[in-house]
């Protein structure tokens, strides 16, 4: 029998397993201790970053660049406006206003123009999203803008492990980076995060804001506000396991896009964003298709044992953050994107059976 597919799952594999096995077997507390310090360390191997904090989730490594790059109450941080909520919602947990601005057509991150253009004397940082891995070419300019006016760029690189932009990895090109290791992500710990910097200043903030604003484990001497937004070595385990094999994580995301672009390109009514596999690692396989029928192509899909997921809506128009504005390509790119199987999980044979059947979707 065909299994069903899901638009996604993890991979956790046996050496995953075996690591947290012997982890256990070491007679560790569990909480964050040498294998954090390792994870951290294997991060900023791999990045290039100077400084890197494991955080509890994406959300959180957010939370922490933005405390530690100051921002607070009412300070304005412009988001772009299609994004995961949580890029925005880490802004409103740090006290900030979030400022919505329209993606850019090609790369469907921030219109980096856009965004120039709605910085003022309330704007204290922009949120970059290399959304899918992706990103645009003049990238490093605009962080020297931003920094020229005094303005903080903090990248969420959330689903960008493995991605460059002209040599450096992204989340290392503004003042500081967030990765998010949740279940889906290119690596996981199940939930998890980090936030990278080469701003010796900012990392020794974030050192503090993540272990109750003191300067060490144990003492009680606490020299800023901070929280409790510690790791913990269990899952640091798998982490340092997920790391040692990126490479091959690098390859099969790369390869599994590949084949479905492939098996779709020149197809009539399906447009597949620009891709640069050689710079970019793509999180999921994402498809642009006439609004109307991604209902139906998602409900053929599904009838024949396949997942598939909507793209993120324009979250001006969410309840959740009302924000009046015109949003015109981020309306559009979230009413056509659709993400198809994108795990590590899938066989070749089974990204030709998905693409067989968007083929006979559009055929018929
Ligand atoms: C772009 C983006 N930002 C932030 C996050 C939040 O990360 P986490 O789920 O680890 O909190 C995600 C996760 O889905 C994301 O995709």
């Amino acid at each position: 029998m065909t299994r069903y597919i899901p638009q996604m799952e993890p991979l956790v594999t046996e050496g995953d397993a075996r690591a947290v096995n012997e982890y256990l077997a070491s007679g560790g507390w569990l909480t964050e201790f040498t294998q954090t310090r390792l994870f951290e360390k294997s991060i900023c191997q791999y990045t290039g970053a100077r400084f890197c904090s494991i955080a509890p989730s994406g959300t959180l490594a957010l939370f922490l660049a933005l405390k530690a790059c100051d921002i607070g109450r009412d300070d304005e941080v412009i988001v772009p406006d299609l994004t995961m909520a949580a890029t925005a919602t880490a802004v409103m947990l740090a006290g900030g206003k979030v400022v919505f601005a329209d993606i850019d057509a090609t790369t469907l991150c921030l219109d980096l123009d856009r965004a120039g253009n709605l910085i003022s004397e309330r704007t204290k940082a922009v949120i970059f999203v290399s959304l899918n891995g992706r990103s645009p070419q003049g990238l490093g300019e605009f962080v020297a803008r931003c920094r020229r006016r005094g303005v903080k760029v903090i990248e969420d690189a959330a689903q960008s492990l493995g991605s460059f932009e002209a040599g450096r990895h992204l989340g290392t090109i503004g003042d500081c980076g967030c990765f998010s290791f949740s279940s889906q992500k290119i690596i996981t710990t199940g939930q998890g995060g980090a936030a990278v910097t080469n701003d010796e200043q900012i990392h020794k903030k974030m050192s503090l804001l993540r272990d109750f604003g003191r300067l060490e484990g144990g003492s009680d001497h606490y020299l800023s506000i901070g929280w409790n937004l510690k790791f913990t070595d269990l899952q640091a385990a798998i982490g340092l396991s997920q790391m040692s094999r990126l490479a091959e994580i690098v390859d099969r995301k790369k390869s599994l896009y590949g084949l479905y672009r492939e098996c779709l390109s020149g197809v009539k009514g399906i447009e597949i964003p620009m891709t640069d596999l050689t710079n970019v690692t793509p999180w999921f396989v994402d498809v642009l298709i006439d609004k109307d029928l991604k209902p139906p192509l998602m409900k053929h899909l599904h009838e024949n044992g396949v997942g598939s997921r909507d793209f993120y809506p324009a979250l001006h128009a969410e309840p959740a953050f009302a924000t009046a504005g015109t949003f015109p390509v981020a309306e559009a790119v979230s009413g056509r994107g659709l993400w198809l199987p994108s795990s590590l999980r899938l066989e070749d044979d089974e990204v030709r059976r998905v693409c067989h059947l968007v083929l006979q979707f559009f055929a018929g």
